[in-house]
């Protein structure tokens, strides 16, 4: 600036501000911006063992790798003097950093600023780092902590968790999306969550609903807490909502750093392979003991699924949710898989509706993001009865069917035990499009069970016996040893080749590097109409 227009400018009253002078206000409005709702709300997030939304991205992050966007957005509404009360930011800490090296892209919510309510302009700032995200090809991983719509903006804050809807749905399939839930998410603000691929929750502090316990007690006169009505357990364990618990934030966030390195950036990459990895060579002595003796008693098939991968690499997803069925990911020779698992410790690992859904919706998120998938089955079939008729396993375990049909990705399917009727197709069968399908000589690959069998097939013969249930038992014996094993079905090449529990690692290995290249390409279409 010229002496001439300085002199003229303080002629008029203008108040010249040094340089030095307005880089100081810069500070100061990124302190007051920093400072969020002010300390006394800060220490009260504390004091409820909560950490407030700048200390969960610096936890969350790389170190030093935070770069804000928009830290000095304000709200404009006017309404209820919401004018008086505005905080540089509002209420939402937004921007991008590493995790590991890689880029991510983060919104914290601060409750300490208006409850974390979502504005306009909040959910502005939201939609501007999902659309870089989206631009740049990088996961998206929201902290929510939030009182939901901010009451006093009306329908612009409604619009505003639309926008995020919106995007959270065209992002789908194209970049990995968290969501960490670490307070309140309430009302419609659920959706969000609801759409992206994992949600965590923190135990004891976080709840999701979509209507809270008191307009419950209204309308249905049941009375319960916030805990049991969405708590992190009630989702885990009730609804299958939440994927991941943790007991704190900070456990939770190290989960969220964790669980990102299974996956790649976008739908056009694949995930990143460790260079090195662990196996320990005990592994494979100990597998040829899991099966028990008898074919009818239960094992836990997450010993057989330990001693096929890399050391301590399962992050099991769900896990306590529809327990017949373990869905997770894991590291084969450094590089990450999808599995899928029946459970035959729980419910003889029948397949049901619950179970039906959980790994249909992991298969697709496998499928969406270039990860291969490993099949362990021992299922006896579909679970009989009119509850589940009437509440749709047709609709529900089609669900499945038709996310293993449409699955490109390299697929493998290893028998150990029970393929039984029905869901021994869905299981991931040759017939279905997988690439391999592998039977330890303890499988039983049958159209059902060698008792029903018998029954059914030889009902007259059984009735007229001298001693039916001798006969019955003779039968069974014979279907049995038809049947209950997996060479009928190695004669037709419906299994590739039956293998020891021992030779199970180094086969697998072989195997997807041989599908390494695999390309395949689904048949023009807008998309299919899956069995929702
Ligand atoms: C504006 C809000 C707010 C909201 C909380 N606050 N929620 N301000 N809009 N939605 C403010 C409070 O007024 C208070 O301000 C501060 O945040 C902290 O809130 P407290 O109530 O003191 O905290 P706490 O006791 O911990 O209770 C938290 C809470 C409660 C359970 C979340 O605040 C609450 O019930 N809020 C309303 C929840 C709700 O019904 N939201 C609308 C959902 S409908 P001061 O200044 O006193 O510190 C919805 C529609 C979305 O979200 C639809 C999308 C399709």
């Amino acid at each position: 600036m010229n002496k001439v227009y300085l002199c003229q400018l303080s002629k008029i009253g203008f108040k010249i501000v040094s340089a030095m002078d307005k880089n100081q206000e810069l500070l100061n409005r990124r302190e007051a911006s920093k400072l969020g709702g002010g300390k006394v709300r800060i220490d009260k997030q504390h004091s409820q063992g909560k950490l407030n939304a700048r200390e969960r991205i610096t936890l969350l992050l790389d170190e030093g790798t935070f770069q804000e966007i928009g830290m000095f957005v304000e709200h404009r509404s006017t309404y209820f003097g919401l004018e008086k009360t505005i905080f540089p930011g509002d209420g939402v800490v937004t921007g991008y950093g590493t995790i590991h090296g890689r880029l991510v892209y983060v919104f914290s919510q601060d409750f300490t600023v208006l409850g974390g309510s979502l504005s306009e302009t909040h959910a502005q700032k939201i939609c501007t780092v999902m659309d870089l995200a989206m631009k740049n090809g990088a996961p998206m991983i929201g902290l929510n902590d939030s009182g939901g719509a901010r009451i006093q903006e009306g329908v612009v804050s409604l619009a505003g968790y639309a926008d995020i809807f919106y995007r959270n749905t065209r992002a789908s399939g194209v970049i990995p999306q968290i969501s960490v839930i670490m307070g309140p998410c309430a009302g419609g603000a659920v959706y969000s969550p609801a759409l992206t691929d994992f949600v965590f929750m923190v135990e004891d502090t976080s709840y999701m609903f979509v209507t809270g316990p008191n307009v419950v007690k209204t309308v249905t006169h049941e009375e319960v807490t916030s805990e049991d009505l969405g708590g992190a357990k009630t989702h885990a364990e009730k609804s299958g909502v939440n994927h991941f618990t943790a007991g704190n934030d900070v456990e939770c966030l190290k989960k969220v750093r964790d669980l990102i390195t299974y996956m790649p950036q976008n739908v056009n990459q694949l995930a990143p392979e460790l260079s090195t990895f662990e196996f320990n060579p005990a592994k494979l002595n100990n597998i040829k003991s899991i099966l028990p003796a008898n074919s009818n008693l239960p094992y836990d098939i997450r010993k057989v699924v330990d001693c096929v991968i890399d050391d301590n690499s399962f992050r099991e997803v769900q896990e306590d949710y529809a327990k017949n069925i373990v869905v997770g990911f894991a590291r084969l020779a450094g590089k990450t898989l999808g599995i899928v698992a029946n459970q035959p410790a729980s419910m003889a690992g029948v397949l049901d509706i619950e179970a039906s859904r959980k790994s249909a919706r992991f298969v697709r998120f496998c499928d969406s993001f270039n990860i291969p998938l490993l099949v362990f089955e021992d299922v006896p079939g579909f679970l009989p009865g009119t509850d589940q008729e009437w509440k749709g396993i047709i609709t529900h375990g089609a669900k499945l069917l038709y996310a293993f049909c449409e699955a490109t990705v390299p697929r493998i399917t290893v028998i150990t035990r029970k393929a039984y009727g029905g869901a021994f197709d869905v299981m991931n069968s040759k017939n279905i499009g997988a690439d391999m399908n592998f039977a330890w000589p303890t499988a039983e690959i049958a159209v059902m069970g060698a008792k029903g069998a018998a029954e059914i097939i030889f009902k007259k013969e059984i009735s007229e016996a001298a001693d039916p249930a001798a006969k019955l038992l003779e039968k069974e014996l014979e279907y049995a040893e038809k049947f209950a094993n997996p060479y009928r079905a190695a004669e037709r090449g419906i299994v590739d080749d039956v293998i020891l529990p021992e030779e199970t690692r180094n086969k697998l290995i072989a195997a997807f590097k041989m599908l390494e290249n695999k390309a395949e390409v689904l048949p023009l279409k807008k998309h299919g109409n899956i069995p929702l």
